[in-house]
């Protein structure tokens, strides 16, 4: 997988939101990469950030900083991180300036302090004029990502019906060829990339409007792209009802006439109906009863073949992503503590967090379950960060932890005990 690129980049993002006078970090400098094809867990208990972190992705929240990359295009650009480099240049202008002070306090004619002042300064409106520039380029992308893709799928109508237009002899198929040309070109201005993205809802009795009928409800997008034809919204609608396992019969009805289950699967008729390239799947079954949750990933799982969907999935806890992830993200207080394949991760599990996680899966082994003991994580001792501040370190080949240099030392011995044990 390391070598392919990117699919969704999402690179130092900061969701903070105002709380009085001061601001709750709930995204805080979160990065990751998911690739095409790939189902990535994101995991972290209640209030840890997983839902603000999709729903920053997809815009429902202007992002603090940080940007994302879909497909190669910024999606998500938030200045906060450029604005603090600008803040931090000045800061550390203002006391270089003071220490050049101290230093040449004895003749401050010397030349070599003016050199020394002036370099500071030159330096420092260097980061102020480069910021700036990468300000102007997050809020022409944040405004511009969407028609700018219009004009891009426009580009490939244009490439595909010019030539054949030219080529074409007949008078009465060339008409009909600037038609349906036309036609094309028109719905691909009106292409957003943001659709190419859709989110599935935890809660699927809130996230579905209780007066619109089941084929309003997953007709919504076609409309919103301007899509009128009542009879191709119908089959459409009747194609998605049927791949999510519900029938025509059910397009009439209303949220409220069906069962949790059910409704979840109208919440993914919803999302696929513009046939998105990546859905961000957010907690889909923690509202449902055990029993169907399985048809509900099953359903995710069949998808996702038949669509070459790339998924991010959102849970509380580990057991629920373990069999359907590639990768994992474990998220803790709006960090990424840990990022590694789903193996890896149950094989070697490093921070202390993640551990805990672990720990409160249940086993229906009896004989573990009397052993099992809950593991509960308290960053204070768990850490020492007085000497160094943890940031996010490769441990092993593709498996990240966020910690400082003894950790660091420490986890890499670790894995190696886990081998040797497993070993004997
Ligand atoms: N719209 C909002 N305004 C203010 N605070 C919010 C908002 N949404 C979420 N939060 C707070 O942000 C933190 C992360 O929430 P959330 O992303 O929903 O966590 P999770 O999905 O992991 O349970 C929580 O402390 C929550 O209270
Ligand atoms: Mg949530």
């Amino acid at each position: 997988m390391e070598n392919k690129k990117p699919f969704l980049k999402v690179e130092h993002l900061k969701q903070y939101f105002k709380l009085g006078k001061r601001e709750l970090p709930a995204v805080d400098d979160v990065n990751f990469e998911i690739y095409k094809g790939e189902v990535f867990g994101l995991v972290g208990e209640s209030g840890c950030g997983k839902t603000t972190t999709g729903r920053t992705i997809i815009r429902l929240y202007d992002a603090t900083g940080g940007s994302v990359y879909f497909d190669g295009k910024r999606i998500v650009a938030g200045v906060r991180n450029y604005k603090d480099a600008i803040k931090k240049a000045k800061f550390d202008l203002k006391v270089k300036l003071g220490e050049l002070k101290k230093q040449y306090a004895d003749n401050l004619k010397d030349e070599n302090y003016k050199a020394e002042v002036d370099k500071a300064v030159k330096v420092c409106n260097e980061v102020i004029a480069f910021n700036i520039e990468e300000i102007k380029k997050a809020r022409f992308d944040h405004r511009h990502c969407n028609r700018e893709f219009g004009r891009f799928e426009a580009k490939k109508v244009d490439d595909k019906y010019l030539p054949l237009i030219e080529a074409e002899n007949n008078p009465v198929k060339k008409a009909e060829l600037v038609k349906e040309y036309k036609k094309h070109r028109r719905l691909a201005l009106k292409d957003r990339i943001m659709n190419r993205i859709q989110m599935i809802f935890q809660d699927p009795i809130a996230s579905l409007d209780p007066r619109m009928t089941v084929k309003d409800i997953i007709a919504e997008g076609l409309v919103i792209r301007g899509i009128k034809d009542k009879k191709y919204i119908d089959e459409k609608v009747y194609e998605v009802l049927e791949m999510v396992g519900l029938v025509q019969e059910h397009a009439t009805r209303y949220p409220h006439e069906f069962s949790g289950g059910q409704r979840q699967r109208i919440g993914i008729a919803r999302a696929i109906i513009l046939k998105p390239d990546m859905i961000i799947a957010d907690e889909p079954i923690s509202a449902l009863d055990v029993s169907i949750q399985a048809q509900v990933i099953n359903l995710l799982n069949d998808l996702r073949e038949k669509m070459g969907l790339t998924i991010m999935f959102i849970a509380h806890d580990l057991s629920v992503v373990k069999y359907f992830s590639d990768r994992i993200a474990v998220m803790y207080y709006g960090k990424i503590v840990e990022l590694t394949t789903s193996e890896e991760l149950f094989k070697h599990p490093l921070h202390p967090y993640t551990k805990s996680l672990l720990s409160a899966i249940p086993l229906p082994d009896p004989r573990y379950e009397k052993k099992r003991k809950r593991i509960t994580y308290n960053p204070l001792s768990a850490h020492d960060y007085t000497k160094e501040k943890p940031t996010m370190r490769e441990v092993a080949h593709g498996h990240f932890v966020y910690c400082n240099t003894a950790e660091f030392d420490k986890y890499q011995k670790e894995i190696i005990a886990i081998d040797a044990k497993g070993k004997q």
